[in-house]
């Protein structure tokens, strides 16, 4: 069954977004297999978005991620990956359509609410990255 990684950024944890969240994610069908509190260190934020190394923002989205707790997750289901990432809406928020997580609650493109993988690769090392095996559960899902 396929996976994805979600992280609701600092912002979205100060503005308490994680509940609301979660049930996005919940009532869409899609089941939780792990998640957790937790502050990004410098090495993993960089490692986690090592593919934008080169960019002048660089150095400022390392700053955000760690700047306060995040709220990282696993979810599984049918085409977890990309049906997440419509609902998530565009990077920047002013092009994320109402009805979209970044759409209802994002306003800049660097306090963008959440982060979602965007292909099964970058899925399978993030999930790598934040998770070990023994923090994802297997369980019976009820509709
Ligand atoms: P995310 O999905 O976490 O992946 C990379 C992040 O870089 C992206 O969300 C944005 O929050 C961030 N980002 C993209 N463009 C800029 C920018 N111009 N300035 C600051 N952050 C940016």
């Amino acid at each position: 069954m396929e996976k994805t990684f979600l992280m609701v950024k600092p912002d979205g944890v100060q503005r308490n977004l994680i509940g609301d969240i979660v049930a996005r994610f919940e009532r869409k069908g899609f089941k939780l297999v792990g998640g957790k509190l937790m502050t990004v260190s410098e090495q993993l934020a960089s490692e986690h978005y090592q593919e934008h190394k080169e960019k002048p923002f660089f150095g400022e989205l390392v700053d955000f991620i760690t700047s306060g707790p995040v709220f990282a997750m696993v979810w599984e289901g049918d085409n977890v990956i990309s049906t997440a990432r419509q609902m998530l809406g565009k990077t920047n928020p002013s092009e994320a359509p109402l009805g979209t997580v970044r759409g209802d609650y994002g306003l800049t493109v660097e306090k963008n609410v959440i982060h979602g993988s965007d292909s099964k690769e970058s899925a399978q090392r993030e999930i790598g990255l934040f998770f070990g095996e023994e923090e994802l559960q297997t369980y019976e899902k009820h509709d």
